[in-house]
């Protein structure tokens, strides 16, 4: 946990914390030594399995994942999330999952959604050695239909309850917090009090770091959240690419000499 804070520490120094999620092995390895931080982020349910939120992750789906991306990570902090129910059961339940997971994935912390209402689980997993990411906000396990993604923050009750989560969470020993999809006025508040690294998603250029989901990043999808700069049109490119492959195929100009032993 001191080495996460000394590595998170020393960059904040120079400039803000990169990071992104992977959920495979050549991803990992692909965004490895660049990205500060890597998450094998539940929303992997949405942008690997298709499915229209999170809720659906299990643990073992994590595991898999987590263990995938391992095989990529040598340099960056691998964070692994614990999905829906996975924590929200009993502390006990929660502290035997958080081992599972750090033990079979060798990820370097886990990332837990909630603030105030996780208050007491976060500071077991802290004194059993877990190093704990936060996720303040949005908190998309929460959430059980597309459309009911929004921004928070525009209400002074919602200010205030992200407020108290932070507090909570910082109190409770995270080394780090995601804020996610609030207004920027509310981002700028909570930068200014945390005493930990807040990476924002859909929070503005205020915080001390950045984190997206690469699938989105890459343009894989047609829709994403306002908050997405794709950096790529990787779907269109793909798609390109495939149809290319078809009409070779189709033509037998594919496998010519070059590629036949
Ligand atoms: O699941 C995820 O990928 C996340 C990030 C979007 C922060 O929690």
């Amino acid at each position: 946990m001191k080495k996460i804070n000394s590595i998170l520490g020393k960059i904040l120094k120079k400039r803000p914390i990169v990071c992104l999620t992977a959920n495979n092995t050549f991803q990992a390895e692909i965004l490895d030594n660049i990205c500060d931080i890597i998450l094998v982020g539940d929303s992997l349910g949405m942008v690997v399995y298709g499915e229209e939120t999170t809720t659906k992750v299990t643990i073992d789906m994590m595991i898999n994942h987590g263990k995938a991306v391992r095989k990529g990570v040598k340099k960056s902090i691998m964070v692994v999330d614990m999905p829906t129910g996975s924590y929200s059961k009993s502390i006990s339940t929660a502290l035997k999952n958080a081992k599972k997971i750090m033990k079979s994935t060798k990820c370097d912390a886990i990332k837990l959604e909630g603030g105030v209402n996780i208050f007491k689980l976060i500071k077991i997993l802290v004194r059993n050695n877990i190093p704990v990411m936060s996720h303040i906000g949005l908190q998309p396990q929460k959430i059980f239909y597309k459309k009911k993604f929004k921004v928070l923050g525009k209400t002074i009750k919602e200010q205030k309850k992200i407020t108290e989560d932070l507090k909570a969470i910082e109190q409770a020993g995270s080394f780090a917090v995601v804020l996610e999809s609030v207004t920027e006025k509310l981002a700028r508040k909570i930068c200014n009090i945390a005493k930990i690294p807040v990476i924002g998603i859909g929070a503005s250029k205020k915080c001390d770091g950045q984190i997206l989901v690469t699938e989105d990043l890459l343009g894989f999808f047609d829709k994403s959240p306002k908050f997405v700069k794709k950096y790529e049109n990787l779907r269109t490119k793909i798609k390109k690419a495939v149809k290319k492959y078809y009409s070779d195929v189709v033509r037998r100009s594919f496998p010519n000499k070059k590629y036949i032993y």
